[in-house]
């Protein structure tokens, strides 16, 4: 089942009733959000705008919080050892940044989680082969992938991240459009446990975060590998300089035509999006102005933006002790509440599994 969130614009508004958006206001108790990143870069404007932004309302909201940095599903496609140490304290800067409030929310990651990753292992009985073959995302990641050959943690990387979700028994999970397939099969997982052995899981729902793609300064979709993304831990300068470069098109007036005029638009609605703006308003304020115009406002808007996240980022960075034990206390609890969903997984399996 999945449901949208509204644009960040609309936050404010009122949920429709019924929606799972109104059951969420209603009820924030009844829900656990579980979701996470993997450690392959520093995190972006479309992180915080596709789902960041989303889990720190979510928060505040008073929804129990839990975030992975899911250090195990970085090595699906790598053919090299690479050291995540500074990856992965980068994206704890980045959650305190954002204000994701470490007295509320749970921040852990895979390899600190033994009983987690066990889960693995009955979870891989419950699901076939072909099954995992016929996964859309994973088929894509694999026709994009530079790997020599395909690991097998890239068929099982989404039986794991099942595993992530239900351990905690996380029932909501705001992801984008890409994930869709993973929670499907996280469902599934549920369901066979409980009908095989006994209820234990919560089948998870997707929370669709509806926030349009957000593009990077080369017009194509904003992403750390394709090196045309916006770093929330850059500096103004940087900022400035990335945006002055950004690929833009040939007509003078400003309009936001998402379809017609990718790259002017995606620095519109960068530009919209900061400044909690309609993007239709924005463009027309711009008009004549032309590209240099724009990329002003975008520049502007985004610094301003993400002055504030930038200033916290630089307070946590001088208390590195403090960060690396945020992730300690994280995983200690993740460590208690997987313990007690491996004993349980036990019991329901019928011995010493
Ligand atoms: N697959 C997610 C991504 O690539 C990261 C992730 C791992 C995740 N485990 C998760 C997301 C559990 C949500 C829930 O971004």
């Amino acid at each position: 089942m999945t449901t949208t969130t509204p644009t960040p614009a609309a936050f404010a508004d009122a949920a429709p009733a019924g929606t799972l958006e109104a059951r969420i206001r209603r009820h924030p108790e009844r829900f656990r959000v579980m979701t996470g990143d993997r450690p392959t870069g520093a995190l972006h404007l479309g992180h915080y705008f596709g789902t960041l932004h989303n889990r720190v309302r979510l928060q505040d909201l008073g929804v129990e919080v839990f975030v992975l940095v899911a250090d195990y599903q970085a090595l699906t496609d790598r053919d090299v050892v690479e050291r995540l140490g500074a990856t992965v304290e980068g994206l704890l800067l980045d959650y305190l940044a954002v204000g994701i409030d470490p007295e509320r929310a749970v921040i852990f990651n895979h390899s600190a989680v033994p009983a987690l990753n066990q889960l693995l292992l009955p979870f891989l009985s419950l699901v076939s082969v072909a099954e995992l073959g016929r996964n859309p995302t994973v088929k894509d990641e694999i026709a994009h992938s530079r790997q020599a050959a395909v690991s097998g943690l890239m068929y099982t990387y989404p039986v794991h991240q099942a595993a992530d979700i239900l351990f905690c028994k996380g029932n909501l999970v705001p992801v984008g459009q890409d994930q869709l397939p993973h929670l499907e099969m996280t469902r599934t997982v549920a369901r066979r446990f409980n009908e095989r052995y006994e209820q234990v899981f919560p089948e998870p729902e997707a929370l669709l975060s509806a926030t349009p793609l957000l593009l990077g300064t080369d017009g194509t979709k904003m992403s750390k590998s394709r090196g045309n993304s916006i770093a929330l831990g850059a500096d103004a300068d940087t900022t400035a300089r990335l945006i002055k470069g950004a690929r833009t098109d040939a007509e003078r007036h400003i309009t936001y035509d998402p379809e017609g005029r990718p790259a002017v638009s995606g620095l519109v609605l960068l530009a919209a999006l900061c400044l909690d703006r309609d993007p239709h308003a924005v463009a027309e304020e711009i008009g004549g102005g032309g590209a240099a115009a724009l990329k002003r406002t975008v520049t502007e808007a985004v610094n301003a933006r993400l002055a504030p996240m930038r200033a916290r980022r630089a307070e946590y960075a001088r208390e590195m002790g403090y960060v690396r034990a945020v992730l300690r206390a994280g995983n200690e609890r993740a460590n208690a509440i997987a313990d007690a969903t491996l004993g349980q997984v036990r019991e329901a399996m019928g011995g010493p599994v």
